[in-house]
């Protein structure tokens, strides 16, 4: 499994009577006819909720869960999750919001968009609880097998199904904010501010859409990264399709096996004013807007915007 075939998207479109989902999320295409890699799917299934039937001619396995997710086919190729760490180590981010943790005296810290849970299980202190939730399956399970992660709890899902446990901290890290679409994201940070307690913190980054980042990220394609998996070949296709949408497409040509894994993803860039007074309409006050990790100040032309805000 878990990279998708066609047979997985033929049985998608006639079974999964979510599959528009596969656009409201984010559009994942992957383009491949090498061998299927080995399924972690059914390691992590113990503790994914829900009965788990079987669908044969995919030879891959769906929850209940896939109805509101979307199948399996919207998601991130296994072999690039496995590639993830490496290719975003830890940095100055994660230690932004290491010690932002540390400085709110956080005890309770939810992560949401954990991804692969390289900075959620860093946030693990004795007597914190530590909760990192993400849609995509193929991330949640390389989470769930993490060593460092053992005393992390993984859920599979959105914000829609963030535990009511009245959180000291929640983040959005990677720039997950981009990743979740109009309409939907607005719902993430209602659904956050409930999740969190009274003055409860959140933090997360966006990239400024001022600065068109997207329109300088084939400036160095293309690049031969050496990965575990042997030289990997990679590059980008970027345009903005509609004000503030930008579709990426990666190409990644693991050019020992000949297999070329193609993701499609559509970022949200929106500009810090829009952000504020969504933060605002669920019930955050903001208060700071950084360029970087060191809590610079954000001007029109900085990059980056780093949002920290408390639940009223
Ligand atoms: C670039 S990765 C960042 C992962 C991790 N936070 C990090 O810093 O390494 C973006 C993540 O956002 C997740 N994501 C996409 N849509 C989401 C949504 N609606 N709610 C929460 N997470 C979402 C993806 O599954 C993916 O794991």
């Amino acid at each position: 499994m878990n990279s998708i075939h066609r047979n997985g998207v033929f049985c998608a479109c006639l079974l999964h009577p979510g599959a528009q989902d596969f656009q409201a999320l984010a559009v994942f295409g992957l383009v491949d006819d090498g061998p299927q890699v080995g399924n972690k799917l059914n390691k992590g299934r113990e503790w994914m909720n829900g009965s788990i039937p079987w669908c044969g001619p995919c030879s891959n396995r769906w929850t209940r869960d896939s109805f509101r997710y979307g199948w399996h086919m919207d998601d991130y190729d296994l072999r690039l999750v496995e590639l993830y760490d490496d290719a975003n180590p830890d940095g100055p981010d994660h230690e932004f919001y290491r010690l932002l943790a540390d400085e709110k005296n956080a005890r309770s810290i939810l992560d949401v968009g954990c991804g692969t849970g390289i900075l959620t299980a860093t946030f693990v202190r004795p007597g914190r609880t530590v909760v990192g939730i993400d849609p995509s399956r193929n991330m949640i399970n390389y989470a769930a097998e993490r060593v460092d992660g053992r005393a992390v709890r993984w859920i599979l899902g959105d914000s829609r199904d963030i535990p009511h446990e009245a959180f000291d901290y929640a983040v959005m890290t990677g720039n997950v904010a981009q990743h979740i679409p109009d309409g939907e994201w607005e719902r993430t940070l209602e659904d956050i501010n409930t999740a969190l307690r009274d003055r409860g913190v959140l933090a997360f980054e966006s990239r400024n859409p001022n600065t068109r980042a997207w329109e300088n990220w084939a400036a160095e394609d293309p690049r031969i990264r050496d990965t575990m998996s042997g030289p990997v070949r990679e590059w980008t296709e970027a345009s903005e399709t509609a004000p503030g949408q930008v579709r990426l497409t990666s190409h990644n040509l693991f050019m020992a096996s000949g297999h070329h894994v193609v993701e499609q993803l559509v970022l949200a860039f929106r500009d810090r004013q829009v952000i504020q007074q969504q933060l605002a309409d669920a019930g955050f006050v903001v208060d700071g807007v950084w360029s970087d990790w060191n809590r610079t100040p954000c001007t029109d032309d900085s990059p980056l915007m780093v949002f920290e805000a408390h639940r009223e």
